[in-house]
């Protein structure tokens, strides 16, 4: 039994539960996320709140300064905020000295060097690190990541899957260098071997891509708001999501006006709103879509964040698993062509309808409108034909 499956206390056996909210800049993911910590840990489960956003707001929403130790800011809920530059200082500094002087070398000033000696893939990796250290500590029933804007967070959750190749390219690009500034580089090269480090973070990497992709522990939810931007990049997020195998668990319409609203003001904009929400309820089915209203003042401190969670998860508890059946989207290959299987169950199809329109895949079922942003492999390829089969629409692509 692995130390996720289960964890005793002396009163009952709780599930080891991950949930990263992720969503585009704004819509509303850290107030989401400390809502969900504060009602969890209101349960009485041990909550660990752990920003991975380098642009903390945490912090504001909490309402208390943070660090990257954990501090207890109610019984039960811990918060920290990753520091990523503080991380590398501290625990990849022969990485980051190493590159940071070739760099200098090059003519780049310290400062300069020091900023771009950050590798990439190194944020997301020390980001990944600490989710893997807090899980691995036993502390905690509940992690809840607050991470960075959608476009970073992919880039985070495609690390475990791309971490050998990443490996690969760095080691190349090392032995390359060292080649061609073979004795101005030697003299500088640490008396360590740096990438003796890299089998280790592999495996570390491979536990959590397991712990990860498995949806009883891992759960992915987005949170977005009622706004035609927004909904794209959620769907997105969704694709690929799906694409990396992980499982979206619910998603969270926040910042939406009430429909009872006297102000003529409001009016127009709640209607669209009304048309967007029906949008991201069939853009998002059968996955559970959950909802919060714009707030008069921002949500600050824990009573006002218990209060929305209260709002959004009524009864029910936010860290149980709120979606369990098979994956809403996945892309195949079978001989030579590609297949996109769509999880649509209960759906009578009568009339079907589908068209490609840039990178997004639009289909009609009966009255039924659902939009898919494609996975690049797909975009620029045409629909051949659909078959439903076992709650599942199959959709060929020529
Ligand atoms: N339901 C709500 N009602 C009123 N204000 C809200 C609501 N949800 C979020 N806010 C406010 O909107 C702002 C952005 O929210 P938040 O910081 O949670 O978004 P985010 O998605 O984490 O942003 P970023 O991408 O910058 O990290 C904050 O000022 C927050 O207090
Ligand atoms: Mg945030």
């Amino acid at each position: 039994m692995t130390t996720v499956e289960r964890r005793c206390t002396k009163e009952r056996q709780i599930d080891m539960r991950i949930i990263l909210y992720l969503g585009k800049g704004g819509v509303g993911k850290t107030t989401i996320s400390s809502a969900t910590a504060v009602r969890a840990a209101r349960e009485g489960k041990r909550v660990l709140i752990l920003s991975t956003d380098i642009a903390h707001s945490l912090a504001d929403a909490l309402g208390r300064d943070l660090s990257d130790t954990p501090i207890e800011i109610e019984k039960n809920l811990f918060a920290a905020e990753v520091n990523i530059l503080a991380e590398i200082r501290k625990n990849w500094s022969e990485f980051h000295d190493y590159f940071s002087t070739i760099l200098m070398q090059g003519g780049a000033s310290e400062i300069v060097a020091d900023e771009l000696a950050i590798m990439p893939g190194m944020e997301e990796m020390i980001s990944l690190r600490h989710i893997w250290l807090a899980e691995k500590s036993g502390k905690y029933d509940v992690i809840i990541v607050d991470a960075a804007p959608t476009g970073e967070t992919m880039r985070l959750l495609a690390l475990p899957e791309s971490y050998q190749w990443y490996t690969e390219k760095v080691a190349t690009w090392h032995m390359k260098t060292i080649s061609f500034a073979y004795p101005l580089i030697q003299k500088l090269m640490p008396k360590k071997n740096i990438f003796r480090l890299m089998p280790e973070i592999g495996s570390h990497m491979r536990e959590l891509h397991r712990v990860l992709q498995d949806p009883k522990v891992t759960s992915f939810r987005i949170v977005l708001n009622p706004e035609q931007m927004v909904i794209k990049e959620a769907l997105r997020a969704q694709t690929y999501l799906n694409l990396f195998g992980y499982t979206l668990d619910a998603a969270v319409v926040n910042k939406v006006f009430p429909e009872n609203t006297s102000d003529p003001y409001l009016h127009a904009l709640v209607a669209q709103q009304k048309k967007y929400r029906e949008m991201i309820l069939s853009c998002f089915y059968p996955t559970p879509v959950f909802t919060a209203t714009h707030r008069e003042t921002e949500v600050i401190g824990t009573n006002a964040l218990a209060e929305l969670a209260t709002e959004i998860f009524k009864t029910s508890s936010p860290t149980q698993v709120f979606y369990t059946a098979q994956r809403t989207q996945e892309v195949q290959k079978e001989n030579g062509k590609y297949l996109m299987k769509l999880y649509l169950p209960n759906v009578e199809i009568d009339r079907l309808q589908m068209n490609v329109k840039g990178d997004e895949l639009l289909i009609e079922v009966n009255n039924f409108r659902k939009n898919i942003v494609l996975p690049n492999v797909l975009v620029g390829k045409k629909t051949d034909y659909a078959k439903y089969e076992n709650g599942s629409l199959n959709v060929f692509f020529s």
